[in-house]
C-alpha cells in the first residue's frame, strides 16, 4: 500500500529511510531546519555501502509544512534525541495518522503520544547503521527495523519491505524499547568514557565487563517496571541477562573478532558527536533511565556515574 510519510530530520538516518521509501514510490517529505532543507533540495541523496542508491528528496521546514496543511499517514522521527519535546510541539497542528521514532532512548514514545495520542504510536528501533563521508555520501550497514505496537505496525512494515528494508515485528513494545536502550546506554557509555570504537571495547575483559554491568543495571530497572529484556535481530539483550558473565564475555570477544574485519572502526554516534564537539543525547539516552531507576528505587551506580560524567562534559562544553 502506498504511504504518505513525513520524516522529521534531514540527517543520515532520515536520508536513508527517506531515499529508500521515496524510491519505492511512497510519498516522502523530510522536515528540517532552513539550511538543511536547502541542502536537501540542492542535490540528490547518495547512499553507498550495503545500499547503492541516488535519489532526490523533497524537504520543507516544519512551520511551512504545517501552514500549508501538511498531512501524513505516518510521522517518522529521525532527529537527534535532544529537546525532542520542543521539536515535536509545532507538529501538534498537523494531520497525522500515526507516529514512530527511530531515535535512541526510552523517552521518545511518551513524546510521540503527546502529539498523536498513545494508540497511534508505533514503537520503532533500527539496527541499520549509517554515517556521512566527507563527500556527503551516506554509508549504510544494513540492519532490520524492529517494530511493535500499540498502533498496528503492519502498514509501515509493508512500506519498509517494499523499499527492500528488512523488518521484524514483535508484540511487546516496552521490551523492545528497553532492550535496545540497554545496549545503546552500555555502548554509548563505555565508548564515550574510553574513547574506543567497538573493536577496542569487546576484546578487553575490563571494558566488556563494564558494558555488561551497564546492560545488567538497565535490565534491573526494566525488571522493576515489569519489563523483560529480550533478544531481537542483532540485539542479544535477553541473552546478556540470562547467560553467565563468562559466556557473555566470550560472546563479546567473538563479536569483537568479527568487527576486526569491518572496513573502518565502528564508532558509536555519541562518540562521533563527542569528538566533533556536537551536543550529546545524554538526557534522552541516559538521563531518562537514571530517573526511572531513582523512581523505582533501583541502584544503578555505573549508569549514574556515566550519566553524571557525560552530563558534566556537556555542561562544560555548553559554557
Ligand atoms: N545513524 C545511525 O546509524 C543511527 C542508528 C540508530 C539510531 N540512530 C538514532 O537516530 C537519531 C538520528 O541520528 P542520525 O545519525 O540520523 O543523526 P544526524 O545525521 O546527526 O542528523 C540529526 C538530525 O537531527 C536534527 N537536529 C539535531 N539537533 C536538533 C535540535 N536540537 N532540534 C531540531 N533538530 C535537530 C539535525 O538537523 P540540522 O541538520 O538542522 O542540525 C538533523 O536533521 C538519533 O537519535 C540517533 O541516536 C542513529
Amino acid at each position: 500500500m502506498h504511504m504518505k510519510i513525513a520524516i522529521l530530520g534531514t540527517g543520515v538516518l532520515a536520508t536513508v529511510y527517506g531515499a529508500m521509501l521515496a524510491r519505492a514510490g511512497h510519498e516522502v517529505v523530510l522536515l528540517g531546519r532552513p539550511a538543511a532543507v536547502r541542502r536537501v533540495a540542492a542535490s540528490p541523496a547518495r547512499l553507498t555501502g550495503a545500499l547503492d542508491v541516488t535519489q532526490q528528496l523533497q524537504a520543507e521546514t516544519v512551520p511551512h509544512w504545517v501552514r500549508r496543511n501538511g498531512s501524513a499517514d505516518l510521522l517518522l522521527v529521525c532527529t537527534k534525541a535532544i529537546t525532542t519535546e520542543e521539536q515535536l510541539a509545532p507538529l501538534r497542528g498537523a494531520r497525522l495518522g500515526g507516529a514512530a521514532s527511530f531515535q535512541n532512548g526510552v523517552l521518545k514514545d511518551g513524546y510521540l503520544a503527546q502529539v498523536v495520542g498513545v494508540d497511534r504510536v508505533i514503537t520503532a528501533e533500527t539496527m541499520l547503521s549509517a554515517a556521512l563521508t566527507g563527500e556527503g555520501v551516506v554509508v549504510v550497514t544494513k540492519g532490520a527495523a524492529l517494530l511493535s505496537g500499540p498502533a498496528d505496525p503492519v502498514p509501515f512494515a509493508r512500506a519498509l519491505q517494499s523499499a527492500g528494508l528488512p523488518v521484524d515485528i514483535s508484540d511487546d513494545p516496552a521490551s523492545l524499547v528497553w532492550s535496545k536502550a540497554s545496549i545503546v546506554a552500555a555502548g554509548f557509555g563505555v565508548s564515550c568514557l574510553s574513547r574506543q570504537p567497538a573493536q577496542g571495547i569487546f576484546p578487553s575483559p575490563l571494558l566488556a565487563g563494564l558494558f555488561l554491568d551497564l546492560v545488567e543495571e538497565v535490565g534491573g530497572v526494566a525488571a522493576a517496571l515489569g519489563v523483560q529484556l529480550r533478544d531481537y535481530p542483532a540485539l542479544p539483550a535477553g541473552t546478556f541477562m540470562a547467560q553467565s558473565r563468562e559466556d557473555n564475555l566470550s560472546l563479546l570477544r567473538d563479536l569483537g573478532r568479527q568487527l576486526q574485519s569491518a572496513p573502518a572502526p565502528q564508532r558509536v554516534s555519541m562518540l562521533q558527536d563527542l569528538e566533533a564537539g556536537r551536543p550529546l543525547e545524554v538526557e534522552e539516552v541516559l538521563g531518562g533511565m537514571t530517573a526511572q531507576a531513582e523512581r523505582a528505587g533501583v541502584s544503578t551506580p555505573t549508569l549514574h556515574f556515566c550519566y553524571r560524567l557525560l552530563s558534566g562534559l556537556e555542561e562544560l562544553r555548553s559554557k
